[in-house]
């Protein structure tokens, strides 16, 4: 056995070249699921992960249509029934990427810098997608064989809210049938390792408030129409109190408590100095109502993503505009129902029309937060890859992110999770997105040895 994870680590590490340049090619793919100009791209995408899979020896490789963006899937199921079954989930598709300027080389023409390859998704979630790849690419070349019967599914829409999941999990159970599910929708730390046990449910929604049928000329007008730039603008403000929690009518009836234990886990996994390097402010906001942590996590949130309307180009124009626009997500936890929240919000929203202003909320995703338990034989697993490989165990974090399609699992499948991820990098979700490339061959070996872990955990 540990034969056998020697020479998988040596493959991975005797084909670091094409593997860059693989995970090169993947990067170039414009798999941005929020947004419909670039189906094709995201579709590619999954149409050449699909041939990777052949390529390494997977069965049943498929590009499964869906309402939305395709899902890709992949099996290997010849370890024999005494040996456990692992659904392995990623995500191929990956955000936007303006602000353009902002980003120091083309965000789909990878590029390495000082060791960090720079592209959008490069952590967030391709470094999943190519670091599975990669380890079973080298067990299958080296070996001949896994040790244990995989599932790979690779989801198309995880960075727009997984409108399409949630009948496709329904749908497709037999399919995703497992002993535990994988989640490497994460990061690789070398120097602080964590597995997120739990995120954030989520909502997002986007209101529209109009009036006058153009826009209209401020001094004849102005004193006699409302302007619904000033009504958006009330709707935002109105949305937290002075301490920062939001007043949405029943917005907090159904938000559980959390027991001491957990309060300890969240206050352990919780990485200050981290978090406000990052962010380059103190994270000071709602202070009074709890911890950083515990805001941060297990309280409900509610920002605005983006405002428009109105004249925005060089020097004044005086108008009252016809319409104004804005863009919300809610951060839901347990156990926030999000089709109760969602028309909570609606309702609150649309109370703010008046006579010659309307009001309009378009609720986009709904999904309910995630947790896995935290003790469990699957979490020793990653526990003990980490320890052979770094050294040292990861800390559990709990996320103040959302992967709406860990929720479904867990409440239409009842399949025990637990997580691991592969790139160690920054700036997700944000422009110069890196992977650092040195650490990620180190995360193929923690994978290599987590697969070999988890292929013992059959009772
Ligand atoms: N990988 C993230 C989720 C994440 C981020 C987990 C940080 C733990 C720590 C995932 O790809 C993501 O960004 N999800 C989106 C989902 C949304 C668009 C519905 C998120 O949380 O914003
Ligand atoms: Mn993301």
């Amino acid at each position: 056995m540990t034969d056998t994870i020697q020479a998988a680590i040596q493959y991975a590490h005797h084909h670091k070249e094409e593997s860059i340049e693989g995970f090169m090619k993947l990067l170039s793919f414009a798999s941005i699921s929020a947004d419909p100009a670039y189906k094709k791209d995201v579709r590619a995408c999954a149409e050449w992960i699909v041939a990777e899979l052949k390529r390494i020896g997977f069965e049943n490789c498929q590009v499964i249509n869906t309402d939305g963006h395709p899902v890709v899937y992949a099996d290997w199921l010849h370890a024999g029934d005494d040996k456990p079954t692992v659904l392995v989930y990623d995500h191929y598709d990956v955000q936007p990427v303006d602000p353009l300027p902002l980003w120091n080389s083309e965000p789909f023409t990878a590029e390495i810098r000082e060791g960090k390859l720079y592209a959008r998704g490069a952590t967030d979630n391709k470094a999943g997608v190519w670091g599975n790849l990669k380890v079973f690419e080298a067990m299958l070349a080296a070996n001949g064989t896994l040790p244990l019967n995989i599932k790979f599914f690779i989801e198309g829409e995880e960075e727009s809210g997984s409108p399409s999941m949630e009948p496709f999990v329904a749908a497709h159970k037999d399919l995703l049938k497992a002993d535990v599910l994988l989640n490497c929708d994460g990061g690789y730390d070398p120097k602080n390792p964590e597995i997120y046990y739990a995120g954030r449910g989520i909502i997002s929604a986007e209101v529209k408030v109009t009036g006058p049928k153009a826009d209209l000329h401020s001094g004849q007008y102005g004193g006699v129409v409302q302007n619904p730039l000033h009504v958006a603008g009330k709707i935002i403000g109105s949305f937290h109190d002075a301490a920062g929690r939001v007043q949405i009518p029943g917005y907090h009836d159904a938000v559980a408590s959390v027991d001491a234990a957990e309060q300890e886990r969240i206050q352990a996994g919780w990485q200050a100095e981290k978090m406000k390097t990052e962010a380059g402010v103190e994270l000071s906001w709602g202070s009074t109502i709890a911890s950083d942590a515990e805001r941060a996590t297990v309280y409900p949130t509610l920002d605005i993503n983006g405002i428009w309307g109105g004249y925005q180009g060089p020097g004044s124009k005086t108008i009252i505009p016809a319409e104004a626009s804005f863009k919300v997500t809610m951060r839901l936890v347990p156990h926030q129902n999000p089709h109760e929240i969602a028309q909570a919000f609606k309702k609150y929203v649309e109370s703010f029309a008046t006579e010659t202003v309307k009001v309009t909320v378009k609720i986009g995703e709904e999904a309910y937060p995630f947790a896995m338990d935290t003790d469990s034989i699957y979490m020793d697993a990653v526990q003990q890859a980490l320890e052979s490989t770094l050294g040292k165990r990861a800390k559990l974090v709990r996320a103040g992110g959302s992967i709406p399609i860990l929720g479904m699992f867990n409440r239409l499948i009842g399949v025990p999770m637990t997580g691991f991820g592969y790139g160690e990098g920054e700036n997700i979700h944000s422009p110069n997105e890196y992977v650092v490339i040195d650490t990620f061959f180190d995360a193929l070996e923690a994978g290599i040895r987590l697969y070999h872990n988890l292929a013992e955990t059959k009772k």
